[in-house]
This record gives C-alpha cells, sequence and structure tokens, in this order.
C-alpha cells in the first residue's frame, strides 16, 4: 500500500488496520492442517491473528532480514498479506507460484489497480482473482487519516475458504 497525500512511509510501511483484518478473518475457514505464508508481516496484524499452531505459520518480513523476493517457501495454502505497493506485482507472481492448487490467496489493494494501462499485461497472464469484495469503510492507514481511495480484497479463492465472500464485487463491512 502507499499513501497518495504526499507522506511516503519507507518500504510502504503501512499497517493493515486491526478492524480490517478481522472482518476478513471472520469470513475464513482454515483447515487443520492449512500452511500459512505472510510474506511481508511488518507488525503482524495480519500474522498475529490467523488462527493457526504457531508451526504452520510461516512468513517473511525484510525489516527482519527476510526479503520475501528472494526467499523461497515451499508450497503454502493460505496467503495473507497488505503488500509494499510498489512491489505488489512481484508478491503476487511469487505468491500465486507458491499456492497450492486448492490454496487460497487475499491481498489487499486499492481498487483502482485493477483498472491501469501498465498492468494489462499482468493481468492478461496471471487473471483476475474471483473474488474482490470492496473493504467499508475504507481503512484508515496514515496516521489515523484517510486518503481519497477505495480499496479491496483481491482473493484467489481456489480452495473456497471464503464460501460466504461471493464471487465478483461485493462488499466487506469492518466495525
Ligand atoms: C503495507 S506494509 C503491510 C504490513 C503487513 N503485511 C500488514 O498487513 O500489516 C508492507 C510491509 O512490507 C515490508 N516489505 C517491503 N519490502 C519487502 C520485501 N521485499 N520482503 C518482505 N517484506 C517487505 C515492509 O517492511 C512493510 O512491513
Amino acid at each position: 500500500m502507499s499513501s497518495t497525500n504526499g507522506n511516503k512511509v519507507a518500504r510502504d510501511n503501512y499497517p493493515t488496520p486491526v478492524n480490517t483484518v478481522e472482518a476478513l478473518i471472520s469470513q475464513l475457514t482454515l483447515r487443520p492442517n492449512d500452511k500459512f505464508l505472510e510474506p511481508c508481516r511488518g507488525t503482524k496484524n495480519i500474522f498475529d491473528r490467523i488462527p493457526l499452531p504457531e508451526d504452520q505459520k510461516y512468513w517473511a518480513e525484510i525489516d527482519e532480514g527476510v526479503d520475501y523476493l528472494s526467499t523461497s517457501f515451499e508450497q503454502q495454502d493460505v496467503i495473507i498479506t497488505n503488500p509494499p505497493f510498489s512491489l505488489t506485482i512481484d508478491f503476487i507472481r511469487k505468491s500465486l507460484s507458491e499456492l497450492a492448487p486448492d490454496g487460497t490467496l487475499a491481498y489487499l489493494q486499492r481498487v483502482n489497480f485493477l483498472g491501469s494501462r501498465c498492468r494489462v499485461d499482468f493481468w492478461a497472464e496471471v487473471g483476475f482473482p474471483n473474488k474482490t469484495p470492496v473493504i467499508v469503510p475504507r481503512p484508515r492507514f496514515v496516521n489515523g487519516g484517510s486518503d481519497s481511495c477505495e480499496y479491496m480484497w483481491m482473493i484467489w479463492d481456489r480452495g473456497n475458504r471464503f464460501s460466504e465472500i461471493p464471487n465478483g464485487i461485493s462488499h466487506i463491512i469492518s466495525k
């Protein structure tokens, strides 16, 4: 994620608000043996809320010395993150390549990430997420402030772990 108000934060370090994480996790049905990955866990707002045993949870975070893009992970069942905006394409490519055939991948992103001309080839290559719930109200990222963008969870739900979230565009309401 990145700021649109000019106040750039190093490495796009904008933690996902807890209410935004909880709204998503409340819709997630994990399987007992699922392996979970947070590719850039930051302050662990997502990582700490995944109700799996610690030995089934994997992570990367460049500030902790683990660069996701240069670290190999075994196949994962569930990957959820809010990536650094500037690296989103590289992160998605890698996550899809490490996702199990019946895995579930959820990335937080701006809605207008879908429409940019420069990403047309990228979307043709990887395929659109099948579920894109728009987050209501807009998450507030920077110092309690909000930018003017709408945000969504982009979900490739091959494993149907978000069975209550319909295919296509929907809303996901956070408190
Ligand atoms: C937008 S923040 C989100 C943090 C966390 N995923 C969350 O949802 O709260 C992006 C995070 O990506 C980390 N980061 C940036 N480049 C990275 C890389 N190549 N590998 C791993 N982490 C990276 C930043 O340090 C920061 O913690």
